[in-house]
């Protein structure tokens, strides 16, 4: 056996998010979110599950930062339930809100984890989706009033903050595949909602720093996937450049360097109309590059040249390939090529994988600890492929396993278990995973077990 060894102050972690996790929906002053909508519109999850109560975690927190703290979790990252601090989106603030919020970072630091703290996990006040959502540009306004807030309450113990997760599941799977809140099925809107998500990360990191006296750090957190072509055909080739514009440079580009991609600027103006970009948008993102840039990563895709004239390319399901109760392909190397990418071709930023994760059944129960073997091996394969990129050059400094507890997962209600802990959710009750302990291991190590 020998093992990979992380640089000192690696920085490891665990995710979640509000809406996942909190539960009371409709205690403590909070407003409504577009997740409380969807969620409680018939045919939207399985069975018609909502995140009403999830893991209680609102009430429960303080046994749940003990649980970290037996993982020997250096750093937690959790979102704040945008409603919980503001019920209309915007103007009064719920002091009860913003209270839960203090007393979980009063607990987490007490215990010695740092907070990492994401603004916007998808949970948009429903007041502010009658005014139109993300489709209204003044949305991301009122995203920079809500930052500012938070910066003003929180920026003292704080050190870590990301502005938006995943802008483009957010943008496209909320309003152009509809599968998300608040369940629109338009390009048009999705992409002009994805210009305003950037916008709104863009003003956010600029409030940051007017306001912070740079003692911390801020950045974005983008779902990365390689898109390989199905084969050497010219076409399929071109259709991987497009999915890859699509979902990956499409954010990086403007992010990291202030600019849509050519191509796929002019891809989209053509066939969609879309986005309208305002004189000044993009000096904005330019002159307000993040501090670091998260990465969640959990598969590929291949792609090739679509055969209907709606779509800019066909994702094939690779039949034979090992893949997670998401019917995702299981696929380390990808997590290696995104942060070599990102290393090589935007330069000069720090790296946290800031999601990686994979759900399984988890049936197995042993000796009161659940038997996730699956899981314990997606995770050793990929942070293997994470220690790799570090050994080449890469500054990757932390890594966050998705997720600390098994929880709503969006659109898959509770089918989904993510968790190094196991939830029932009749009785609340949390049981250790194997990869818990496996994952304790190694942060204890600072170090990975190989053969
Ligand atoms: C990511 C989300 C996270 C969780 C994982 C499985 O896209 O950010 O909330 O749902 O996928």
């Amino acid at each position: 056996m020998g093992e990979l060894v992380f640089p000192e102050g690696f920085l490891w972690g665990s995710a979640t998010a509000s809406y996942q996790i909190e539960g009371a929906a409709r205690e403590g002053g909070r407003g409504e979110s577009i997740w409380d909508r969807f969620s409680h519109t018939p045919g939207r999850t399985p069975g018609g599950e909502t995140g009403d109560v999830a893991c209680d975690h609102y009430h429960r927190y303080r046994d749940d930062v003990g649980l970290m703290k037996k993982l020997g979790l250096a750093a937690y990252r959790f979102s704040v339930s945008w409603p919980r601090i503001l019920p209309e989106g915007r103007g009064e603030v719920n002091q009860e809100g913003l209270d839960f919020y203090r007393f979980l970072i009063d607990e987490l630091l007490g215990n010695g984890i740092q907070p990492v703290v994401t603004l916007y996990h998808w949970d948009l006040p429903q007041r502010l989706q009658d005014r139109g959502g993300w489709l209204n540009r003044d949305t991301a306004r009122c995203f920079g009033e809500y930052a500012a807030l938070l910066f003003d309450t929180l920026h003292d113990r704080v050190n870590l903050w990301i502005t938006v997760n995943e802008p483009w599941v957010a943008a496209f799977v909320g309003h152009e595949e509809g599968r998300h809140a608040p369940g629109l099925s338009d390009r048009t809107s999705a992409l002009q909602v994805g210009h305003h998500l950037l916008l709104a990360h863009a003003l956010a990191v600029r409030t940051y720093r007017e306001r912070a006296n740079g003692d911390g750090r801020i950045g974005i957190s983008l779902n990365l996937t390689p898109m390989h072509p199905s084969g050497e055909l010219e076409e399929d080739q071109l259709a991987a450049i497009v999915a890859d514009g699509n979902q990956n440079r499409w954010f990086l580009d403007p992010v990291l360097t202030g600019a849509y991609p050519k191509d796929m600027m002019e891809l989209n103006s053509e066939v969609f109309d879309a986005p309208s970009v305002e004189e000044g948008d993009l000096e904005i993102l330019g002159s307000n590059r993040p501090d670091f840039l998260g990465i969640n990563y959990y598969t590929r895709q291949i792609v090739r040249r679509s055969t209907t004239p709606d779509r800019l390319f066909q994702v094939i399901d690779p039949k034979e390939a090992e893949k997670t109760a998401m019917s995702w392909e299981v696929y380390p190397e990808g997590l290696y090529e995104v942060l070599r990418r990102v290393h090589r071709e935007y330069r000069d930023i720090d790296l946290y994988v800031t999601e990686n994760g994979a759900a399984y059944p988890d049936r197995q129960i042993e000796r009161g600890v659940v038997q996730d073997h699956e899981r314990v091996a997606y995770l050793q394969s990929h942070l293997q492929q994470a220690h790799r990129a570090i050994q080449e050059g890469v500054s990757l400094r932390g890594y966050f396993v998705w997720s600390l507890l098994d929880n709503f997962e969006w659109a898959h209600g509770y089918s989904m278990r993510f968790g190094l802990f196991r939830v029932d959710y009749e009785t609340q009750k949390r049981t250790w995973k194997q990869s818990g302990r496996w994952y304790r291991e190694t942060i204890k190590r600072n170090a990975l077990q190989v053969d």
